[in-house]
């Protein structure tokens, strides 16, 4: 094969997506850390401290907003790109925090591009949602659509005006009077801001993190150039992307496959595997249509076995049955070529779990994920029902070790998803995983 057909297919250099497919919380952090023993480079690529990534160590438990999955191996050079969104007060905070338990930090690099997310973003993120009232989209209130919108109207800060006080003030002196306007009219009770203290603040932060800012995609482009494997790690899920979720029940950037592209740097043609991410069951948090919700003791149940409240919020996560409808679609936008499956641990216990195969809409039967949230919310499940298993898996390593009735759920998923399942998760720890294969980040090609 030539150089360039090599090329064409990313031969030699590869680059693998890792994308929720469900409302995010699938496990991305877990499965990140767990494939970064095999690659060099791990990227976020959109969202900000929305996400909440938790990874489990033995006794130590690390919850990582900002910084990606990677980060806890000395080998990995976590990078931050140009489509997250970056409070820096936050990741200040998670790079010394994780300093202080011992992780190096010192390779963390993030994108000069990065949009930065101002105190005023989070205060008009909670005063919209506050004024929505019932009607709210329930964000994180970390400012995260505010600070996208002012990207996309390009009045935005990136990481780089932290380092150049002129530019800095002239662009905050031109801004904060509209801001404060809009917060009064939001009904924001607090003080107005206050253009100086801004301008010191945000230069202090740029202060600490001047050596950590760079151009993060010339570093991925000459990483993948080197033959380096780049692991890009999604946060949220498909089901909340802003183009291919159920609008406006979504976030404000795009955590489907694509959005690596336009927010981690690298070209389609380059990324050689997609790998999706999803629970056993489902969650959601915040508002949304979710057709396979349980509201009865059975998700209660699960609810507190699989100890579902959120990294971010501690907002007890709405909890469903695993619906087949939107895997479909999600394996489709994204181009999935694999699956990792976490959390089937949680299901042990229950007589007879329920998958949910198709939707009966307005008495027709629906297999395809409908394009309207408004179909989505008149949504009712048509369910297949499986036999559960009573066992504890947690030990489990091979899939000679499930349950024949685990193994079995497992493979009706798989063959849902029309793609392999090659680890399962069996538990919050690195060692808790069963391989179905061995090598997840070549499979399903
Ligand atoms: P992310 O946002 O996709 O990274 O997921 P979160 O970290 O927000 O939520 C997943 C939670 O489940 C975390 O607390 C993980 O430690 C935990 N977890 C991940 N995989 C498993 C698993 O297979 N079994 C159990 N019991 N917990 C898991
Ligand atoms: P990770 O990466 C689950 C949800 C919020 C809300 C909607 C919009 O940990 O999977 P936003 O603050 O983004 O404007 O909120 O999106 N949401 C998440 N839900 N996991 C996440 O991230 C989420 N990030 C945002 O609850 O419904
Ligand atoms: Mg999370």
């Amino acid at each position: 094969m030539s150089g360039e057909h090599e090329r064409a297919r990313g031969g030699g250099m590869p680059a693998t997506v890792i994308v929720g497919l469900q409302w995010g919380d699938e496990g991305k952090g877990k499965a990140t850390d767990f494939l970064s023993e095999q690659v060099r480079w791990v990227v976020r690529y959109q969202g900000g401290d929305n996400a909440g990534h938790t990874i489990m160590l033995g006794p130590e438990v690390f919850k990582l907003h900002l910084v990606p999955s990677g980060v806890l191996y000395p080998h990995i050079v976590p990078l931050i790109g140009p489509g997250v969104v970056v409070n820096p007060m936050t990741l200040i905070a998670e790079l010394d925090g994780l300093a202080e338990r011992g992780v190096d930090t010192s390779r963390v690099r993030v994108s000069h591009a990065a949009h930065v997310i101002m105190p005023y973003h989070v205060a008009e993120d909670r005063a919209s949602e506050a004024r929505l009232g019932g009607a709210g989209i329930g964000t994180t209130r970390r400012g995260i659509g505010p600070a996208y919108a002012d990207r996309a109207l390009r009045v935005g800060l990136r990481m780089e005006d932290l380092l150049d006080a002129r530019a800095l003030r002239a662009k905050l002196e031109r801004l904060v009077p509209d801001k404060n306007a809009r917060l009064v009219r939001l009904g924001s009770e607090g003080a107005p801001l206050a253009v100086d203290a801004l301008v010191e603040s945000a230069l202090g932060w740029g202060e600490r993190l001047r050596g950590q800012i760079a151009d993060t995609t010339t570093l991925v482009q000459d990483a993948l150039r080197a033959g380096d494997h780049v692991l890009f790690e999604g946060a949220q899920g498909t089901l909340l992307d802003l183009d291919h979720g159920s609008y406006p029940y979504v976030t404000s950037s795009n955590p489907v496959a694509g959005g690596a592209c336009t927010g981690g740097g690298v070209g389609p043609l380059q990324v050689t595997a997609v790998i999706g991410i999803m629970k056993a069951y489902t969650t959601r948090v915040g508002a949304g249509p979710y057709p396979t919700e349980l509201t009865d003791e059975i998700g209660e149940g699960i609810a507190t076995r699989g100890h579902e409240y959120g990294t971010t919020t501690g907002r007890r996560r709405r909890v469903g049955w695993f619906d087949a409808v939107p895997l479909r679609y999600a394996v489709d936008v994204n181009s999935v070529s694999s699956i990792i499956l976490n959390k089937l641990d949680i299901l042990s216990g229950i007589d007879s779990i329920r998958l949910c195969v198709a939707y009966e809409i307005d008495g027709r039967r629906v297999e395809r994920w409908p394009a309207s949230g408004e179909e989505v919310a008149r949504a009712v499940p048509i369910y297949e029902t499986f036999p559960g298993w009573s066992e504890e898996i947690h030990t489990a390593r091979t899939p000679g070790d499930l349950p024949p009735n685990a193994r079995s759920y497992v493979a009706a998923l798989a063959s849902l998803a029309g793609v392999p399942i090659t680890l399962v998760s069996v538990g919050p720890e690195r060692t808790q995983t069963v391989t179905f294969d061995s090598r997840p980040l070549a499979a399903g090609r």
